[in-house]
């Protein structure tokens, strides 16, 4: 099934604690100290930013993801009534020729979806990233017919491998992206989307 691009704006996801939404150019403001965190970006592998301006870019990548491809990065903020936006988490599409991040249009047959999350550091230990990549496994199977979702992973990541195994992710290759300089990722694959009941 193609992405329905046309209705993202308004997709919002609810777990027990989280509402997770898209995202919003003002959303920079919040996230910059996730951007800047050099803890955090070590761990997917970028570079923190060190401008209000760069954090707005990345912003309007993933607004861009949404309108382009119908997923993207989902805004995780708590449920309750003060709403506090902790991290995000979500989908982009990988061509597995160099496992660089690409677009369904420019990767084809090569494109894999990938699950990622990320939380501000005082939001770890909490189990916000689990239940917030649960719900999006869950919404891509079944809303955008996606059949098998993968996580990237560094080796060293011992917190995200651990998000992994409680989703029943298992390592299966470890691969290392063009654009990397070296450094190797171990693809974690998901288990398959349920047949559904008849
Ligand atoms: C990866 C990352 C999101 C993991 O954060 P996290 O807080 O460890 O993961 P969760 O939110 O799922 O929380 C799980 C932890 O909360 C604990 N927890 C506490 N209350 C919980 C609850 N109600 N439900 C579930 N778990 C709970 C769990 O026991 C677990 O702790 P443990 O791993 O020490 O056993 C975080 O380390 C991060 O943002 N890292 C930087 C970015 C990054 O590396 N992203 C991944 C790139 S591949």
């Amino acid at each position: 099934m193609a992405p329905d691009a046309s209705s993202w704006e308004g997709l919002r996801l609810y777990t027990d604690r989280l509402c997770l939404r898209t995202p919003d150019p003002a959303d920079a403001d919040a996230l910059y100290n996730l951007f800047a965190d050099s803890e955090v970006m070590h761990g997917l592998t970028k570079e923190p930013v060190s401008t209000p301006e760069e954090a707005r870019a990345i912003i309007e990548e993933w607004i861009a993801a949404w309108r382009t491809e119908g997923l993207g990065p989902f805004i995780i903020e708590t449920a309750a009534t003060n709403r506090e936006v902790v991290g995000q988490a979500g989908l982009m599409i990988f061509d597995t020729r160099g496992w660089t991040p690409s677009t369904r249009a420019n990767a084809g047959t090569h494109g894999q979806p990938e699950l990622g999350w990320a939380l501000m550091r005082a939001h770890w230990g909490r189990g916000y990233a689990t239940e917030a990549a649960a719900a999006i496994r869950e919404w891509a199977y079944e809303r955008l017919s996606i059949d098998q979702l993968v996580s990237l992973i560094s080796p060293d990541n011992v917190r995200s491998q651990r998000v992994a195994q409680r989703l029943g992710a298992t390592p299966t290759e470890t691969v290392t992206p063009a654009d990397s300089g070296q450094k190797t990722v171990v693809v974690w694959k998901h288990p398959p989307a349920a047949e559904p009941v008849r």
